[in-house]
């Protein structure tokens, strides 16, 4: 789903944990302590965190505000070497109960060819810890790939306007992969990231 681009870039701030000079300050504190959740009532072909990467080698420390991340990232979903990825994420709210949609979210239908993009705010906030850039560059994230990483903290910050960010909320993250005559992979990746939006 494509929206305005006030609003995709709202959600790329959310996501991208980039401090932007504007309104209000909010604060994500992860909720679980395994940063990703699954995704419920997905069919077998819909694999979680762990069908895309082996994270055994990946350390996550967890602060009362962020996350000290180390480590390797191997990607081991079965995907073929220059597959199109697509990126869809879809914010929701929990209220009384239940997960409500919210109007953020963000498909980005070449994720490939943006992952080590300077200008981009998973670069500033996560892929330029990355040591090995040069190395895996054009390898996104087809399997065998391995990110190796220096430590560094991951601390959501968030600036937005005109919006109720506050309470629990959840990101859900799609990958969808394509081959070259654009078919779909047959496995497809779902995950989801839970955490309390908090004034700061
Ligand atoms: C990460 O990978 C490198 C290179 O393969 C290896 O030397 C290092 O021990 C790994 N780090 C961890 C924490 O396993």
């Amino acid at each position: 789903m494509w929206f305005e681009p006030k609003i995709v870039f709202e959600v790329v701030l959310l996501i991208l944990f980039l401090n932007q000079s504007s309104a209000i300050k909010y604060r994500f504190n992860f909720e679980n302590e395994g940063v990703f959740s699954d995704c419920a009532n997905e069919p077998r072909s819909v694999k979680n965190m762990e069908g895309l990467a082996d994270l055994s080698e990946m350390t996550f420390k967890y602060n009362m505000e962020f996350v000290a991340l180390s480590g390797n990232i191997t990607y081991i979903w079965d995907i073929q070497p220059g597959d199109r990825v697509q990126c869809d994420i879809q914010v929701f709210r929990f209220d009384r109960g239940s997960w409500l949609p919210t109007i953020l979210s963000l498909s980005i239908a070449d994720m490939c060819s943006k992952l080590y993009d300077e200008s981009q705010y998973w670069y500033k906030s996560w892929t330029k810890n990355i040591i090995n850039i040069d190395e895996i560059k054009d390898k996104c994230v087809y399997p065998g790939t391995k990110a190796i990483h220096k430590s560094f903290d991951l601390d959501i910050v968030i600036e937005i306007s005109g919006l109720p960010w506050r309470g629990l909320h959840k990101m859900i993250f799609r990958f969808k992969a394509f081959d070259s005559k654009n078919v779909i992979r047959p496995t497809s990746i779902c995950f989801a990231i839970v955490g309390e939006i908090e004034r700061m």
